[in-house]
């Protein structure tokens, strides 16, 4: 029987690394110069690309090796540094005080916002998007709800940090324009 991970494997033997999460791409005025950053749930690692090309020390785990090995083989081609890491994020999530910038993009496990905010060190930056329940008709994005998030969900989850960005457009006005189907957020820790 095939494990999430083989199908993880699978997936990214051949798929597009793609860019960088909408929330870091057009918030990345907001990383600081220089500081410890992990891509959380990476896949092939566009934000641990973008973060590491910004100068910062990047780590970049997931679960998948076929991805870890992509991402290690791109980051060489591009010449950037990322240490990349085959590691099961919710079995071993970072340790407290750990980074300054953390990255998530298009990954929910509800339970492990605690931890990831105890990982920032102060002044640490949280940089989050990812699906949500209110999907325009005919959106390929995922529709299990388990890895959906609810209206203002992600406001609730990030609550004990300093609020710097959120948008979610939800089904608003005109569904061809906007950022559909997820939510962003950049949260800053105290
Ligand atoms: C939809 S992909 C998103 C990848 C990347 N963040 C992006 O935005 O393109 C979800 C990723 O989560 C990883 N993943 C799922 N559960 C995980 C876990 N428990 N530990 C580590 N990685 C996990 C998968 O391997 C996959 O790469």
């Amino acid at each position: 029987m095939s494990t999430r991970v083989d199908l993880w494997n699978s997936r990214y033997v051949d798929a597009e690394c793609g860019a960088a999460a909408w929330v870091l791409h057009e918030h990345a005025h907001l990383l600081p110069a220089k500081g410890d950053a992990l891509d959380l749930a990476c896949g092939l690692g566009a934000n641990a690309l973008r973060l590491a090309k910004h100068g910062l020390r990047v780590w970049a785990w997931d679960f998948s090796s076929v991805a870890i090995e992509r991402l290690g083989a791109e980051a060489g081609r591009r010449g950037l540094a990322v240490h990349g890491e085959v590691r099961d994020v919710v079995a071993a999530p970072p340790a407290p005080a750990s980074f300054d910038v953390i990255v998530v993009s298009h990954f929910l496990e509800r339970g492990l916002f605690p931890q990831l905010i105890d990982a920032l060190r102060p002044g640490g930056l949280l940089f989050y998007q990812t699906f949500t329940t209110e999907r325009p008709e005919g959106s390929s994005t995922p529709s299990n709800p388990a890895f959906l998030l609810k209206p203002g969900e992600l406001l609730e989850l990030c609550r004990p940090l300093r609020l710097l960005v959120y948008r979610e457009d939800s089904l608003f006005g005109d569904l061809r324009q906007g950022l559909r189907a997820v939510a962003a957020l950049v949260g800053a820790k105290a």
